[in-house]
């Protein structure tokens, strides 16, 4: 693997490829108290973020650390970017300081894919944290790994997708994925949060969820990402809620091994109740911490094993 910057076109050996790396990982590490590995020594690792983060970038930052590299974090707040420098000179002076790899969040879509053109020369991996309303491939990664562990193999389970699918990089890269793993999805909105084009995605649609929950595996809550909702006809939160938020009411509906998911930040009260968020069916805290171990694992792919970049 030269760069990760999307799920879309990512093939079934190389996602599991990952994913055992990071049960593995998870596995090795599990119950030391010194969680250090020596594979990265000596490699340099940069995140670059332009949009706010927590999860993606402290365990990114974590990831790093627990394979010994050097991480350097960048956000484009306290960065010459602040001063007018492009992305293409930003991208190139980190690669000339020394960056093995670039981990990248940038409001266009698109941005990480050009990132890659541009660091081809100096040989920088570059990895997508998030690129507009585009993908968010190691989202959809730490994702999966959480419904392996809970589930077993994903095929032929169905999985539903619910909310803001319009603005999500998450649902995205999930539908993706999770489609290539074997398992069906459903995508669960309103007509205003669907994509143009959704037809042509291995998905099928539904606007009523109480409709959905009974037949779920599991049920990944999506966020509402108000930054995007520029005019257009959405849903107000109090709508949004009754019709597409998980109630308790509507977690009775769902069959007793179902997983509740959400990427984060949540939306308590709106997307999700607090009480479905802390019951024993949400996964949310094992995503989170799935995502060090898959991001530990795409870190190595990328800069250790034999397929990686020289
Ligand atoms: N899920 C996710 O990408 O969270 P952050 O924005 O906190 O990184």
């Amino acid at each position: 693997m030269k760069h990760l910057l999307a799920t879309d076109g990512l093939d079934a050996d190389t996602a599991t490829a990952v994913l055992d790396t990071a049960d593995e990982l998870k596995h090795t590490l599990l119950g030391r108290e010194v969680k250090k590995l020596p594979t990265l020594r000596g490699r340099t690792v940069i995140t670059l973020f332009y949009e706010n983060s927590t999860r993606t970038r402290v365990s990114f930052e974590i990831a790093g650390k627990w394979m010994s590299a050097d991480v350097i974090n960048v956000s484009a707040s306290s960065s010459s970017v602040n001063k007018g420098e492009s992305l293409r000179d930003t991208a190139l002076t980190l690669a000339a300081a020394g960056a093995d790899c670039v981990i990248v969040r940038h409001p266009a879509s698109g941005a990480a894919h050009r990132l890659s053109g541009w660091l081809a020369g100096p040989g920088t991996a570059v990895v997508n944290a998030g690129d507009g309303m585009h993908e968010h491939p190691t989202q959809a990664l730490l994702d999966a790994a959480t419904l392996r562990e809970r589930l077993g193999s994903l095929k032929d389970r169905r999985i539903a997708i619910v909310g803001d699918v319009l603005h999500s990089r998450v649902a995205r890269s999930n539908i993706h994925l999770l489609s290539t793993l074997g398992a069906e999805v459903v995508l669960v909105a309103p007509p205003t949060l669907l994509p143009v084009g959704v037809e042509k995605l291995p998905v099928t649609v539904s606007h009523d969820l109480d409709a959905e929950l009974p037949a779920a595996d599991a049920v990944m809550m999506l966020r509402v990402q108000a930054e995007r909702m520029h005019g257009g006809f959405f849903p107000s939160a109090r709508e949004y809620s009754i019709s597409y938020g998980l109630s308790e009411r509507r977690q009775a509906l769902l069959p007793d091994h179902a997983v509740v998911l959400h990427p984060g930040p949540m939306l308590r009260g709106m997307e999700i109740a607090s009480a479905v968020a802390d019951s024993p069916s949400s996964a949310i805290t094992e995503q989170v911490r799935n995502g060090v171990h898959v991001r530990m694992a795409v870190l190595y792919h990328l800069l250790a094993s034999e397929g990686a970049a020289a």
